[in-house]
């Protein structure tokens, strides 16, 4: 017997790192629902992260590419899709500085195709379907020593990342304004815990203490990011997704702002303690080197809007956070060594003169 779902939700990017804890909370939560998980599967996806779900009743994987707009028309026709949840991007600054095209064609053309996709397939009914777009803080640019980024902050970005998620951003506006699309869009600070690709900054700290390797601090150490459990993003994005009103933005922050320097030395303490070091040990690799160019100061949210409106809150604490992911990489050393393969080698030789 076929079963029915309520909404057939279209996830993209559900094999990356933040899409994987969103792909299985949906998954486990609403099994009144059907999750098509969409990715390409390329450096940063790994259907590893999803083997504790990829066989539920509720739960379907397609590879496709969102750069290629026939597979996803024939997607939406087949699967009958009813909403999405957009998160399929280029997301690593430091590749967007030395590839950007990349970044354009799947984060603008991409989105673009999606948002001409759904458009065709929900016309007859445009405001019971949701395109629910994951951006990013850093489309408001740098912060200096103080403020916080709001829902109102003009626009700003400084990175070819960054630049790349903002006009994916005006786009779905665009869409909604011109079109009518049912939109909404949520902007999320720095994300960390398990299955992060260790080409950013706490998964890669963690992996070079556990083998003893450099630690690499760009610059002074100086920059400030506001880091939240990638849960507690996966709690706002569902709440966003299900409650949050038509045409509107929501902040998510973690307001957990270190610098990146105070960062590397809370997990260096961390580390001597889980590896049985001596206090001290670790923060010996730390190695000041070459900063990002046009490096962003700090970025920090303001998320006053989603906590009045949708009572979310993050619940897990930095130090609590950080220790419970260096628990989880030392735990799955398998899933570690696995991503790291040829084509990372070869990115962080050429990145890292270390
Ligand atoms: P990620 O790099 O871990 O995952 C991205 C996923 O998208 C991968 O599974 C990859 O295979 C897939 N993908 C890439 N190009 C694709 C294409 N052309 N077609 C289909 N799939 C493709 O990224 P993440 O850190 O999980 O970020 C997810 C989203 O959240 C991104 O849109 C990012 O901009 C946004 N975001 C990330 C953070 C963060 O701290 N990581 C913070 C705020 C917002
Ligand atoms: O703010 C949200 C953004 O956070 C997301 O939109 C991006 O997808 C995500 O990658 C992240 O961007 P950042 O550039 O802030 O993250 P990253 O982990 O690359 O770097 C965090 C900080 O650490 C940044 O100031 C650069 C610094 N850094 C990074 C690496 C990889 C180092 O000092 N050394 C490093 O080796």
């Amino acid at each position: 017997m076929m079963t029915s779902y309520n909404k057939h939700i279209l996830i993209t990017g559900g094999a990356g790192f933040i899409g994987s804890h969103l792909v299985r909370q949906m998954v486990l939560n609403h099994p009144q629902y059907k999750i098509i998980n969409l990715d390409a599967l390329t450096y940063a996806g790994n259907l590893s992260n999803l083997e504790d779900i990829q066989a539920a009743p509720n739960y379907k994987f397609i590879k496709a590419d969102i750069r290629d707009i026939s597979s996803l028309r024939e997607i939406f026709n087949k699967e009958k899709i009813t909403d999405l949840i957009h998160l399929a991007a280029e997301s690593h600054v430091d590749r967007s500085i030395s590839n950007p095209s990349a970044f354009i064609e799947t984060n603008v053309l991409g989105t673009t195709n999606l948002l001409i996709v759904a458009l065709e397939a929900w016309k007859e009914n445009l405001s019971s379907h949701r395109f629910h777009h994951v951006s990013t803080d850093e489309v408001f640019g740098s912060l200096g020593e103080t403020g916080l980024f709001s829902e109102t902050t003009p626009y700003d970005p400084r990175s070819p990342y960054s630049a790349s998620k903002a006009s994916s951003d005006h786009l779905v506006r665009a869409f909604g304004h011109t079109f009518g699309l049912n939109f909404v869009i949520t902007n999320c600070s720095n994300n960390y815990g398990p299955y992060q690709f260790p080409e950013k900054l706490i998964p890669l700290i963690i992996h070079n203490i556990i083998h003893s390797k450099a630690l690499p601090v760009y610059g002074k150490g100086e920059n400030v990011r506001d880091w939240l459990w990638v849960g507690d993003h996966a709690n706002a994005l569902e709440l966003v997704f299900l409650k949050g009103a038509t045409a509107q933005t929501y902040n998510i922050g973690g307001n957990s702002e270190r610098k990146n320097i105070d960062i590397v030395n809370m997990l260096c303490s961390i580390g001597d303690e889980l590896l049985q070091r001596d206090p001290g040990t670790s923060s010996k690799l730390i190695q000041f080197v070459t900063d990002r160019l046009g490096h962003d100061l700090r970025y920090a949210i303001d998320s006053s809007k989603i906590q009045s409106e949708l009572a979310w809150t993050p619940k897990i604490k930095l130090e609590d956070g950080l220790r419970k992911t260096f628990e989880w990489y030392l735990s799955n050393t398998k899933w570690l060594e696995k991503v790291i393969n040829g084509e990372y080698l070869e990115y962080y030789k050429k990145n890292y003169s270390l």
